[in-house]
């Protein structure tokens, strides 16, 4: 029984992913030169994009990883409020944070996230995030790197789950219906 069976369509090969981290990483590298970059991964869903994005980041940097779990369901426009379940283990202080993110969604976690981590003083807070599904967006916030921007589809692998699964998918798929349907 492989992973695989479960996927309808490749959104975004293996191939195309490698290509555009290789862009991102060259394109953050130039623009971080001389600043105090430090890469902080939101997990789980960024832990394989953050470990692709940061060997090809050719500047000197830190990583840092932080767990959030978002308030406020899929059926409410409340802004709702991100709870810290695991915290950064550094300071922010005079630091040019980039979060690394797997989807931009709704937005609801970075745009409760982003002013509190702008709220220990760091010198610049950014995103660079993988995939951006801009029409399912709920709160005004957009990212400053970007790979693809995705329809409104359910994608799965890459580090993107579905109860908890497929995260370990190389390339980005769309879930058949029938797996998440039963
Ligand atoms: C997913 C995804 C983003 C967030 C995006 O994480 O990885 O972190 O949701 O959604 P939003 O823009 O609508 O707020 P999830 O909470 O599923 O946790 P996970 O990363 O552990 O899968
Ligand atoms: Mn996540
Ligand atoms: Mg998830």
């Amino acid at each position: 029984m492989s992973m695989h069976d479960d996927i309808k369509t490749v959104l975004v090969s293996e191939e195309e992913l490698k290509a555009k981290v290789a862009q991102l990483g060259a394109q953050i590298s130039k623009d971080y030169e001389g600043k105090n970059l430090v890469l902080v991964s939101i997990l789980k869903g960024s832990v394989v994009f953050m470990a692709d994005l940061m060997r090809a980041v050719s500047i000197p940097c830190s990583i840092d990883f932080m767990v959030v779990s978002s308030y406020g369901g899929s059926n409410t426009t409340t802004s709702g409020l991100v709870k810290i379940i695991k915290d950064l283990d550094g300071d922010l202080s005079g630091k040019d944070v980039l979060i690394v993110e797997d989807i931009l969604d709704t937005g609801v976690t970075l745009s409760n996230l982003v002013p509190m981590l702008k709220m220990r003083n760091p010198n610049s807070v950014k995103i660079c995030t993988i995939l951006d599904k801009p029409s399912r967006r709920k709160a005004a916030i957009q990212p400053d790197y970007e790979g693809f921007q995705v329809p409104d589809e359910f994608v799965v692998g890459y580090g993107l789950d579905y109860d908890e699964k497929y995260r370990n998918l190389p390339y980005v798929g769309v879930l058949k219906p029938e797996i998440y349907e039963k």
